[in-house]
């Protein structure tokens, strides 16, 4: 039973406020979890709530830990294994569609603390507690090497140069050529003067003069760390094309040009043959439905299509995107949807669909760990949590890593199996 609930303002991977919630139970256990933040959102998230005003540029977070308090008062007392029960409370209590009235970042740290007091109680680490006897895969990781968009001041326009080791023969492995895919990338930027450090989520600072010359880069770096791009090694990109496009129009900020959504769909056409690309994130823009179709009918029988702004970890509206052949695959954010409940429903309409599912961290993270759970105990397949740098990235990689010991002989890597294309 809950006892307690506290919410207290931290601090994220940028710097910015957020929200940490803890809780206590009537046996002792207390546990605790921050929400996440991001930058390049899609419009039919859950919404953050920040204060305005001057204070930290307007995102402090003294409102949404009033809602904490509030949220307290009608917890206390209940069963933290009721996690639906507590979910749907949540949802009532703030009621409105968006969670603007408490705001998602209340509600999505108090639904994880739940959810982690709950593990702790039965003691179980997280990912056990939620596979509940089920058999569960290590996730592939998608691993970002060059960052870009909207988390790199739009120096290039693809916001996610990432790579997928899925002939890897365990998590480890996969980390380990990872590991030296990005130690030969920060090797050749530096040999080329264009070494500037890294962007928000730990990629090197996107210093191209266009999209693909990064992806020329890309190919080097795996090359030069003694992999086979295509055989072993994947190319896996998010677009975030919503930063860039809307009404049919894509505005490249790099070479200046503007295409529209079937210019769009014959460039990255144009790059999935020439590169081993096993993935694209938000091709379209999360306004051009009809984009995303097309782009799926042409492509989705060789490549993943993610929609991360279009399905914002919405079960509806996975299972309409499906239903119409919009995407493949789709991007689980516990803070899109607000509570754990709805995030597993969004994942399991997905799997319902036959789709990828790739459990994601915000561009703005934390310490907390909670997704790497997520993606073995729910067995999302897939894990994206952003670069091999900065600790709030490495501690989802490192976290996957003892899950994947403790279960020694045992451990089962998704690899290929994650991927939802039969054509390779
Ligand atoms: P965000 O980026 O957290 O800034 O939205 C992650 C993503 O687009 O997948
Ligand atoms: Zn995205």
């Amino acid at each position: 039973r809950i006892t307690r609930l506290q919410g207290r303002r931290v601090w994220d991977s940028r710097g910015r406020p957020t929200v940490e919630a803890e809780v206590a139970l009537a046996c002792g256990v207390t546990a605790r979890a921050i929400a996440p933040a991001g930058a390049s959102t899609g419009s039919g998230e859950a919404l953050e709530l920040r204060d305005g005003g001057t204070r930290f540029g307007g995102l402090d977070v003294t409102k949404a830990l009033s809602s904490i308090r509030e949220i307290a008062s009608s917890l206390e007392g209940l069963d933290a294994r009721d996690q639906a029960g507590i979910d749907e409370r949540l949802v009532a209590l703030d009621g409105t569609a968006n969670r603007s009235r408490l705001g998602g970042n209340a509600i999505v740290a108090t639904s994880m603390a739940v959810l982690q007091a709950a593990a702790a109680s039965a003691g179980e680490p997280l990912w056990r507690y939620l596979a509940d006897g089920r058999p569960v895969r290590m996730p592939l990781p998608e691993v970002q090497i060059f960052g870009g968009g909207a988390h790199a001041a739009r120096r290039v326009d693809v916001q996610d140069f990432m790579v997928m080791c899925p002939a890897a023969g365990s998590f480890s492995e996969a980390l380990e050529w990872t590991a030296e895919i990005y130690l030969a990338a920060g090797a050749l930027m530096k040999k080329a003067g264009k070494l500037q450090g890294v962007a928000d989520e730990g990629g090197y600072w996107p210093a191209f003069d266009s999209n693909e010359q990064a992806l020329d880069m890309l190919m080097r770096a795996i090359a030069d760390a003694g992999l086979r791009p295509g055989e072993q090694v994947g190319i896996s990109l998010d677009i975030a094309a919503s930063e860039f496009g809307r009404d049919g129009r894509y505005v490249l900020a790099l070479d200046g040009r503007s295409l529209d959504t079937g210019e769009m769909i014959a460039m990255l056409g144009g790059w999935l043959d020439a590169y081993p690309i096993l993935s694209i994130e938000d091709p379209l823009a999360e306004d051009d439905q009809d984009g995303f179709r097309r782009f799926t009918e042409a492509y989705g029988g060789r490549c993943q299509v993610i929609g991360d702004d279009l399905l914002v970890t919405n079960a509806a509206r996975v299972a309409a995107s499906a239903a119409e052949g919009c995407t493949n695959a789709v991007l689980i954010k516990p803070n899109q949807a607000g509570t754990i409940t709805e995030t597993h429903a969004a994942l399991a309409a997905g799997r319902q669909a036959g789709f990828g599912t790739i459990v994601s961290a915000r561009s703005g993270e934390t310490e907390d760990v909670t997704i790497a759970h997520l993606s073995v105990g729910w067995d999302a397949g897939q894990l994206k949590v952003g670069s091999f740098s900065r600790s709030e990235r490495m501690a989802k990689w490192n976290e996957v890593l003892r899950i994947e010991e403790s279960l020694g002989r045992d451990a089962v890597f998704s690899g290929w199996s994650a991927l939802p294309f039969k054509d390779r």
